[in-house]
């Protein structure tokens, strides 16, 4: 059975009149993304390089004639009931993320539906990959009456940023909804987080993207997540006490850290040193990418791993596993662990006729170091959020 059939049936169950008026179905999609480089650079202003992938979230909707929510999963079994533009308190589930968006949209002034709608996802839940964000413009297409939605992608984002982080209670930057909202088939996207402006970045053809799962989730992601922020904060808030031009970590640099690393002590000055040194890594990598230097691309995966493993400490022991694994294989061109680390996902590089021996390599090598296998996913860039041709 097709994805379409399958998610098709399960709407049925919500709502019965999909078999004789299938015209007024609405299937919309999101993608998950995967970061190729610039980790934990989007909440201190600085640049990020993710990629939408092939690994997508749908929502199969109804309209209602109120303005009712119904929602269910095929991977989940909570469901939930709200209005659409009033939701009430968050429920601590996987609801919050579609209601948060409901409520935001009501407060843009979006002209909204409410609506019987059944989710689909294949992207693994909880692993780095974006799951919540891909929800997120996922619920924005589904309730949105007018298609388009009457906000541009990048506003959308922005709407579903601010409703994870003000509905559902995560502190997130913009990097995960605006790679869902803008995605670009075969290509990875280069946003600047303080002006916002983006540019496409072509991928090299002959190169696959695998993302490797650790299947580990670590319990403290949240907190940690928050207090490398605080860590940040604190950083700027200091240095601008000496140079009082600063409001971001984008405003400093490695010869002002060095010069201030009394004032920030130690804690604070690795995560403040990984902030400033991955934000050139972003840049050098797109001048490495577009000028083919794979060579280049791999050292500047490497050192963002290690920075991420000894300065940030948000690696583990299976994301260095696999790292270092992917490394010893023939064809893989770089390699490092993405998203916001505690567990999750690595992203690699890799030749097209590497994949099969990489794919060897986990399966033979994983078990061994981290007592459970790895999840293998080669992707491709695609597009952003939308209808389902
Ligand atoms: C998570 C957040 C993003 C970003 C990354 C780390 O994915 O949602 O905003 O901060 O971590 O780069």
């Amino acid at each position: 059975m097709s994805r379409r059939a399958r998610i098709l049936a399960a709407l049925a169950t919500l709502a019965p009149d999909v078999a004789t008026e299938p015209g007024r179905v609405r299937i919309v999609r999101a993608p998950g993304r995967v970061n190729l480089i610039g980790e934990h650079t989007d909440y201190n202003q600085g640049w990020v390089l993710p990629v939408a992938i092939s690994l997508e979230t749908w929502i199969a909707s109804w309209p209602t004639a109120d303005r009712s929510v119904h929602l269910a999963s095929m991977q989940e079994q909570v469901r939930a009931e709200f209005d659409v533009s009033d939701p009430g308190p968050r429920r601590g589930d996987w609801t919050d993320y579609v209601a948060g968006v409901g409520l935001g949209m009501a407060r843009t002034g979006v002209a909204l539906r409410g609506a019987a709608a059944v989710v689909d996802s294949n992207i693994p839940i909880g692993s780095g990959l974006s799951s919540s964000a891909a929800l997120e413009l996922a619920a924005a297409w589904t309730f949105s009456e007018a298609i388009p939605p009457p906000l541009a992608p990048m506003a959308l984002a922005r709407l579903a940023q601010r409703a994870e982080n003000e509905y559902v209670g995560v502190a997130c930057g913009l990097m995960d909804q605006f790679a869902s909202a803008n995605g670009r088939a075969g290509a990875a996207l280069l946003l600047d987080c303080r002006s916002l402006e983006y540019r496409p970045v072509a991928l090299p053809r002959n190169l696959a993207i695998v993302v490797l799962d650790t299947n580990t989730r670590r319990q403290l992601a949240t907190s940690e997540y928050n207090s490398r922020r605080a860590d940040c904060e604190r950083g700027v808030a200091l240095l601008a006490t000496r140079y009082p031009g600063v409001s971001s970590l984008r405003d400093v640099s490695g010869h002002m850290l060095e010069a201030a690393e009394d004032l920030l002590g130690a804690q604070v000055l690795r995560r403040c040193r990984h902030v400033v040194e991955e934000n050139g890594r972003v840049l050098e990598a797109v001048a490495a990418l577009e000028a083919g230097d794979l060579e280049m691309v791999g050292r500047l995966f490497a050192q963002s791993h290690a920075s991420l493993r000894d300065l940030y400490t948000v690696s583990s022991a299976e994301l260095d596993a696999l790292v270092e694994l992917a490394m010893s294989v023939p064809g893989v061109v770089g390699a490092r662990m993405t998203g916001a680390g505690f567990g999750g996902c690595t992203v690699n590089l890799v030749h097209r006729e590497g994949v099969e021996a990489l794919r060897a390599a986990v399966e033979s090598q994983y078990p061994l170091r981290a007592g459970r296998r790895a999840g293998f996913h080669v992707v491709r860039a695609v597009t952003g959020a939308g209808l389902v041709a």
